[in-house]
């Protein structure tokens, strides 16, 4: 395997995250949930992206770059950490941003993540429902160049090879917390979106020979589709690793009966799970990844798809800003 600790990193999260037990949570349950606090990396609200962005921005600055570009929904927690890292590093960040069919109004086009970008200097371009993303994004760079700056462009949730190296790393970070705790984790349970999170999970638990499988419940896509997307990025993390990509060949596991209607539209499970784990365990989930990840665990807790007793190993990674943009469902 390559050299890991070599592969250049700019620190800017809060680590190694706790990784703890949810007795009241699992008592409801009936099996043993930990949580994995990724939504404590400490950048502006937190979550999984700072933990890609310290490898994106590392090779952002490598590479010369004076502005990030990105884009996502609206609501989108990984543009929010984008434009708190690029303040953090003094870049300039230009966040591409769709509008999201389905989704409660009253708050979403002002308030949660899309408020915080505003605070946090980035330059936002509201895209409607059905804008070419692709299509802007290419002409913005080429307008940004033209304009003598140097733009990186950052691709959807940060699930480029280098941004999975994010975790690559957490895997590692588990790894080592249920050693020093003597856990025997049974399954990773995680939301799973551009699917960096998983790849990077299933990719550095490879490299540190355990064999925990990791769940991904996808948010927006079938089973099968998102299996196809986990695996499309994850051949390409192995390689990058010096790792024989056939080690991952039967690895990904995804489920994508949770998701509802589409992305990002609420479901009655995401609301239950949400209101469960704030009351609970003064847990704060979201409402477009983790609530909806959390939902699929309960019901498949419910149908004893997961055993009860069984230990279960929820990675949370992050997205309660998104609660404010979603105040009259909760
Ligand atoms: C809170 C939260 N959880 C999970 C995910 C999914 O991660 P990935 O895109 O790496 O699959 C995201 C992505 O935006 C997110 O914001």
């Amino acid at each position: 395997m390559r050299n890991f600790e070599q592969i250049p990193r700019q620190l800017m999260g809060h680590g190694p995250t706790p990784l703890e037990h949810a007795p009241r949570l699992s008592e409801h349950l009936g099996c043993q949930l930990y949580i994995k606090r990724d939504d404590c990396t400490g950048l502006a609200g937190g979550g999984n992206k700072t933990r890609k962005l310290e490898y994106l921005v590392a090779d952002a600055l490598a590479q010369g770059a004076d502005t990030l570009v990105t884009i996502g929904g609206l609501q989108s927690n990984h543009a929010r950490q984008t434009a708190a890292a690029a303040a953090k590093f003094g870049l300039r960040c230009e966040l591409i941003l769709e509008d999201v069919a389905g989704t409660p109004k009253q708050d979403f086009y002002h308030n949660g993540n899309v408020l915080l970008d505003e605070l946090l200097g980035a330059n936002i371009h509201r895209l409607e429902i059905d804008q070419d993303l692709q299509a802007y994004s290419e002409a913005l760079i080429v307008k940004i160049l033209g304009e003598g700056q140097k733009p990186y462009l950052i691709p959807v949730g940060g699930s480029s090879v280098i941004g999975s190296m994010g975790y690559v790393r957490c895997a590692l970070e588990i790894v080592d917390q249920i050693k020093a705790q003597d856990l025997q984790i049974d399954q990773i349970v995680i939301g799973s979106g551009s699917a960096g999170t998983q790849a990077g999970l299933i990719a550095g638990l490879i490299a540190a020979s355990s064999d925990i499988p990791v769940l991904g419940i996808s948010v927006s896509k079938t089973a099968p589709h998102q299996a196809q997307v986990v695996n499309d990025l994850l051949v390409p993390v192995m390689e990058y690793l010096l790792l024989e990509p056939q080690l991952a060949a039967d690895k990904i596991h995804t489920n994508g009966d949770y998701f509802g209607d589409s992305y990002g539209v609420p479901t009655a499970g995401m609301i239950e799970a949400v209101k469960a784990c704030a009351s609970l365990e003064g847990l704060l989930l979201d409402p477009v990844y983790t609530g909806k990840a959390m939902a699929g665990l309960f019901d498949l807790r419910a149908k004893d798809v997961i055993k009860q007793g069984s230990k279960q190993l929820f990675v949370h990674t992050g997205g309660s800003p998104g609660l404010y943009a979603y105040r009259e469902i909760f």
